[in-house]
């Protein structure tokens, strides 16, 4: 009987950790537990929707100690890291030194590979050193303050000002008039941004359409996900405030093959070549925010994590077992994994607090979601309280959907983005409107 079957070669004893509470880390969940090769499937803290894929655990993704103890407790073999916080403060690093923890594979870089993210000044003169294509730029401290007030008037308008290091999405200040640019410089320099911007990096203003394309890495062999774009502004027509992101959808119309040949030679190819040749561990996502000036790609910034909410795209197209790929990741044999890419479009359509991304109120119940149909909810600020869930951010859940074209994937995230309902809710009704 069942001894003379086929032996079952497929390892099911993948106990995975996910750090994170978003959008993206819901979207990674749902990927992640649709592998044959997971026992268990964690997530530290999770949102309401990350419950119905996994467990969440009641631990910050900055507390290192607690991670520690739960994944010996619980036999974690891997840990997901999905925001850059715990990247930048060294998780990799931690689980690396540490005799106990050194056979836990950790899927995000070292503190060193993170900089790529957390320091602009070290990703700017890394894309020099490796030749890779982005805005001229220089880099002022309070000590060198007249210096940058120099170089500031040697520039055209607008003037791009950049803190250095993390400032919650809110440290690029791009302005029209060199007084106020001055003035800004002189105010970031004084602690506007308090640490992030100690030092300041000033550069050319470019011009043209952006998107993100995500590299998955295991430090030499690398597959390229597919590309999105994200529409971060709150109003339609991409007026008002910078937010987390609204909305994105994939593939991306003029990211064609020909562009897409470009990113990988002259960015794609260098980067991690140039990570290995400076001996930078680097074994998970790394995020290319590029623009396309007269048909070329040049790099705006660098992440060391997938995009938030690309991710809630970007796993619907990826047709493979993410587990197997992130193994590859892992054990340094990604060039023997396989990754089939969905030809569907996807959407995502962000659902928002009212008066997001200034003042809102959270704990609002939401309804509605037996009456979704044909997308896909993935919970970016959410809990719950008993069987009832509750808005618990500024951006409270992404609607994502299919479709064989764009239009058709819009039209079932609209539809249902009508359905869900909690006081205040908004959405921007003209995501893809620019492709
Ligand atoms: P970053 O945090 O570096 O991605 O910058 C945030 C946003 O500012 C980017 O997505 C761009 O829209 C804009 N930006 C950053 N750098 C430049 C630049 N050099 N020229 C034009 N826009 C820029
Ligand atoms: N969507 C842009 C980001 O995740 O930084």
């Amino acid at each position: 009987m069942s001894y003379l079957c086929k032996p079952n070669t497929i390892d099911h004893s993948m106990n995975i950790l996910l750090l994170g509470s978003g959008g993206r880390e819901h979207a990674i969940a749902w990927k992640i537990a649709q592998s044959p090769k997971v026992e268990s499937l964690f997530i530290a803290p999770g949102n309401a929707g990350t419950s119905l894929v996994g467990t969440n655990i009641s631990i910050s993704v900055n507390d290192f100690s607690a991670i520690k103890d739960f994944v010996l407790t619980r036999k974690v073999n891997m840990v997901v890291v999905g925001p850059e916080d715990p990247l930048v403060h060294g998780v990799y690093d931690f689980f690396a030194e540490d005799a106990d923890l050194k056979n836990v594979s950790v899927i995000g870089p070292s503190q060193k590979g993170a900089q790529m993210e957390g320091s602009k000044d070290f990703s700017k003169a890394f894309m020099q050193r490796h030749g890779i294509p982005t805005a001229a730029y220089k880099s002022f401290t309070s000590a060198s303050i007249e210096e940058g007030v120099a170089f500031l008037k040697t520039m055209k308008a607008p003037y791009v000002l950049k803190a250095d290091g993390l400032a919650a999405g809110k440290g690029v200040l791009i302005i029209n008039d060199l007084q106020e640019a001055i003035q800004e410089l002189n105010s970031m320099l004084d602690g506007k941004f308090g640490e992030a911007s100690s030092t300041v990096v000033i550069e050319e203003f470019l011009s043209g359409i952006e998107c993100s394309v995500f590299v998955m890495t295991d430090g030499t062999n690398y597959k390229i996900l597919p590309e999105a774009k994200d529409y971060k502004r709150i109003g339609v027509g991409d007026k008002g405030l910078n937010t987390g992101g609204m909305g994105a959808v994939s593939p991306v119309s003029f990211a064609d093959a020909v562009y897409m040949n470009k990113v990988e030679d002259r960015i794609i190819k260098p980067t991690i070549s140039g990570l290995a040749s400076e001996g930078i561990d680097y074994k998970g996502f790394l995020f290319l925010g590029l623009i396309k000036v007269d048909g070329e790609p040049v790099v705006i910034e660098y992440n060391a994590r997938m995009g938030d909410p690309e991710t809630e795209v970007v796993m619907l197209r990826i047709k493979s077992d993410i587990v197997d790929l992130l193994e590859g990741v892992a054990e340094g044999n990604l060039q023997e994994k396989e990754l089939v890419i969905d030809p569907r479009s996807a959407v995502t359509v962000m659902l928002v607090s009212g008066g997001y991304p200034g003042y809102f109120e959270k704990g609002k119940e939401i309804t509605g979601f037996n009456k979704v149909k044909n997308s896909i909810l993935f919970h970016a600020g959410t809990k719950t309280d008993g069987d009832k869930v509750f808005t618990n951010g500024g951006r409270v859940i992404a609607v994502s959907s299919y479709g064989k074209n764009k239009a058709e994937a819009l039209a079932k995230s609209f539809a249902n983005a009508e359905k869900i309902c909690f006081e205040k809710k908004y959405f921007r009704t003209d995501i893809g409107f620019d492709l």
